[in-house]
């Protein structure tokens, strides 16, 4: 727990909101605190990971992957076999029953590459309420698949065209609304952002990938991983899995954020390892930003990782050193895509490529024995036109 006060992670997180949304936040930590440690609601949870989502998801070793690459063994943390693709589902499965237990008629939600728009408008369809996603213009035009599964599944999606067009103003659309509609709405924050208690709430609903991980490798290899690898957007999917290993300083863990066209160039979305402090969407973190504050756009071939904010604890973690924080190219995140998809017939989401990028730079590094894990946060059909856009295919 890196947790240090109620909502700060060392200096950073918080609440950086405007005072109509300080009752519904604290409404909203009044109800997590009590369901948390329910039996009925982590009961109701649990059943609907293992019937709904698949749950557990597997801990595959890719003995071909692995042997190409080194003498290390490198595994795979399944999340892209989850219902609807993503890890994203532990989470919007979480936030759901908070919401009807809460009695909200209404979910909000924002997303990036989709994902979490899909799993928040699937859960909403599942338990009945209605639905408003929140998506840029630039993330409609090159996730369209996504935003027809939105609609399938009854949700509303609003396009938004301020700013970059991407995850960023998405989420100022859907902070805005929620402090209009805050009485009978539930905003399902897809990511660890915002402000006390969702980066806490949404780690704490991912970390069952961490825990998870864990049995299975010590049922397969009877020890911990020496690496844990996984992408960083918001920052969830990693939280999801390191969660479990901070406290196991043998446990190298890497997080991997996009560096776009490079990051000597400004074109990247590499927050941790280019940003400064700063605040966005309600919490104190790295954020780009230029001299005056302002923030700066993001940029990754990857909508998921096209954010220029990250989760507070995240902050923390890279000033403790306790994470080392990398970042990839779109260039060496399409390779491995690739690299991926022909040497072990599983097609990663371009999110989940960077963690695999990072995975492979490492491989040639590990002795026999090292254990490696990568999250593979998600599949890559959603993915399947922007990488053949970049192969200059048109379908
Ligand atoms: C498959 C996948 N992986 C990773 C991410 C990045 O989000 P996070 O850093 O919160 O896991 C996304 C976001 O949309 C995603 O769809």
């Amino acid at each position: 727990m890196t947790e240090n006060r109620p909502g700060y992670y060392g200096r950073f997180g918080g609440r950086y909101v405007p005072e109509t949304l300080m009752a519904a936040l604290d409404e909203l930590d009044a109800a997590y605190r009590r369901y948390a440690t329910d039996p009925e609601f982590t009961a109701e949870l649990d059943d609907l990971f293992h019937h709904y989502s698949g749950r557990p998801t597997p801990l595959y070793f890719a003995e071909r992957f692995s042997r190409e690459l080194g003498k290390g063994r490198i595994y795979l943390k399944r999340e892209d076999l989850n219902h609807t693709g993503a890890h994203k589902i532990n989470n919007a499965l979480g936030q759901i029953l908070l919401a009807k237990r809460m009695g909200k008629k209404r979910i909000i939600a924002e997303t990036g590459a989709g994902q979490h728009g899909v799993a928040a408008a699937t859960v909403a369809a599942k338990f009945g309420l209605s639905c408003t996603v929140y998506m840029g213009e630039v993330d409609i035009a090159r996730q369209s698949l996504n935003v027809f599964r939105m609609r399938l599944l009854g949700a509303e999606v609003v396009p938004v065209r301020s700013g970059s067009r991407t995850l960023k103003d998405a989420t100022n659309e859907a902070m805005r609304d929620w402090v209009a509609t805050v009485d009978d709405s539930y905003y399902l924050i897809g990511s660890v952002v915002g402000p006390h208690p969702y980066p806490m709430m949404v780690r704490n609903f991912q970390a069952v990938i961490g825990r998870e991980t864990r049995a299975q490798l010590m049922q397969a290899a009877d020890k911990l991983p020496d690496y844990v690898v996984a992408c960083v957007g918001g920052g969830s999917n990693s939280m999801g899995i390191f969660h479990e290993f901070v406290a196991e300083p043998a446990v190298q863990l890497v997080g991997v954020e996009a560096a776009g066209e490079g990051l000597e160039t400004e074109h990247h979305a590499a927050t941790l390892s280019k940003g400064e402090p700063g605040v966005l969407h309600g919490a104190l973190s790295y954020l780009l930003s230029d001299s005056d504050g302002q923030v700066l756009e993001a940029y990754s071939i990857s909508a998921g990782l096209d954010y220029p904010g990250v989760g507070p604890e995240h902050s923390f973690l890279k000033d403790s050193g306790r994470v080392n924080y990398q970042a990839v190219t779109d260039g060496e995140a399409l390779a491995a895509f690739d690299y991926l998809t022909k040497t072990e017939g599983i097609i990663p989401a371009l999110e989940s490529s960077h963690a695999v990028a990072m995975g492979m730079k490492l491989a040639p590094t590990l002795t026999e024995g090292q254990i490696m894990v990568i999250n593979l946060s998600g599949r890559g059909d959603k993915d399947i036109h922007t990488v053949a856009q970049s192969m200059g295919v048109v379908l």
